[in-house]
């Protein structure tokens, strides 16, 4: 158990003058963290939720005001089907009650990605949820749900394709700010910082127009196990580095 003490040791490095805008998390390591236990892949899927409140908390804490939470990914659909089934009756029996706890932090809460690939009940609770806490205030938390860089940019591309093929716009009108718009992430600020759990050294198809001058923060804590500490810890690591965003200090 981290003491207070330790808490307020790990608090008293963090520079409050450099808090990152937006976070972003690659939550790996479910399944691993289970497996070390001798357990199904779903039981760490299930204590995942903990994380995600320390972080959220965490957040808060700092004033940091936007964090991205990699959830599932497109290709996480290829998983196998008994994976895939727990995961969804996962999301159907606990999404209600969790995003009603963050509503209850006074989080906004958004989505990236294909939602409508998920059942009908899962997208009207991920609807009503958005819609309820639209004008919350303390973080705006992103779900990146069945959600691919890849497939994220395509889509853009197309949808301003299909406007310059109609006349909306032509072809000068399209720069990297255009483009952005065009994004799921067209409302929130670039990536300052991406955090992987796990020990895996890789994006995953994650934010990948969005983090072009994040920080990439990398650890070997499986996601059941991240707490509010680890989180600070990361915090603490950013802000030792030295961004030039190709310019010269
Ligand atoms: C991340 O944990 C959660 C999802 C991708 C849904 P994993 O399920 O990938 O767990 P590992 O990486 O296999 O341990
Ligand atoms: C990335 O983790 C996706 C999420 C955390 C939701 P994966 O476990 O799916 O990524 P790979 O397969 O190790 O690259
Ligand atoms: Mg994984």
């Amino acid at each position: 158990m981290f003491s207070y003490f330790c808490m307020k040791k790990l608090l008293e490095k963090i520079n409050y003058n450099n808090i990152p805008n937006h976070v972003a998390i690659i939550m790996d390591g479910n399944g691993r963290w289970a497996e070390k236990r001798g357990k199904l892949r779903t039981f760490g899927h299930e204590k995942a939720i903990q994380s995600v409140k320390d972080v959220i908390n965490g957040c808060k804490e700092l004033g940091i005001p936007y964090i991205t939470l990699y959830v599932f990914s497109l290709e996480n659909w290829n998983r196998p089907k008994q994976e895939i089934d727990n995961l969804m009756r996962l999301f159907h029996t606990n999404l209600k009650i969790s995003l009603e706890e963050i509503h209850e932090k006074n989080v906004k809460i958004m989505t990236i990605g294909k939602i409508e690939r998920f059942s009908e009940k899962i997208q009207k609770e991920l609807l009503f949820f958005m819609k309820k806490t639209k004008h919350n205030t303390s973080v705006t938390l992103i779900l990146a749900l069945s959600y691919s860089s890849r497939e994220e940019i395509v889509r853009a591309t197309k949808n301003i394709a299909e406007k310059v093929c109609n006349g909306l716009f032509s072809l000068q009108d399209i720069d990297c700010s255009f483009f952005q718009n065009h994004l799921y992430t067209k409302d929130f600020p670039d990536v300052d910082l991406i955090i992987r759990t796990s020990g895996e050294q890789r994006i995953s198809n994650f934010l990948l127009w969005q983090s072009a001058y994040a920080e990439l923060y990398f650890t070997n804590i499986l996601w059941p196990d991240f707490r509010k500490s680890d989180f600070f810890e990361a915090i603490i690591n950013y802000q030792k580095r030295k961004r030039r965003f190709g310019n010269v200090k």
